[in-house]
């Protein structure tokens, strides 16, 4: 099988820039979370809007102590790549009557980001 070195090199190099691409996306998120940051802790304090700590894999509207509106409260969604990204993208789309004050982020790569800098936060 003459052709195996030369495709699982460049196979073996994607997973490499893959992993590090991840990395990235992270470190990327936590700088754009500052335009979260007025109103959201990384950690488990509630501010204007709750603490985000745990928020990726957790029921909308569950985290104990924050008083949400009644729409997150509702909202059947849990918080996984696709929800946080339409919700990232247009909060009032995807939960209407949410009181998060945030117009939305049009930019895919910055919210890909953000949902990758969530997951940081256990
Ligand atoms: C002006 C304040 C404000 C800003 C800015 C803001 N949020 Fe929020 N956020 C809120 C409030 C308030 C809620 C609760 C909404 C509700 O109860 O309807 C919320 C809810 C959320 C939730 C759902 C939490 C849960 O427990 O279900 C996520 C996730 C979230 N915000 C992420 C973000 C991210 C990421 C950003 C930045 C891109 C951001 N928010 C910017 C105020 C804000």
């Amino acid at each position: 099988m003459p052709n195996r070195p030369s495709t699982a090199l460049p196979l073996l190099a994607f997973l490499l820039a893959a992993a590090g691409a991840h990395a990235q996306d992270a470190a990327a998120g936590g700088m754009a979370f500052q335009q979260c940051a007025e109103c959201h802790s990384p950690g488990n304090t509630d501010n204007a809007g709750p603490g985000l700590q745990g928020v990726f894999g957790r029921k909308a509207g569950a985290k104990d102590g924050f008083t949400y509106s009644p729409a997150m409260k509702k909202s059947p969604l849990a918080w996984d790549d696709k929800t946080l990204d339409a919700f990232l993208k247009d909060p009032r789309a995807v939960v209407p009557g949410t009181s998060m004050a945030y117009g939305g982020d049009d930019d895919a790569k910055e919210r890909a980001d953000l949902v990758a800098y969530l997951k940081t936060l256990k």
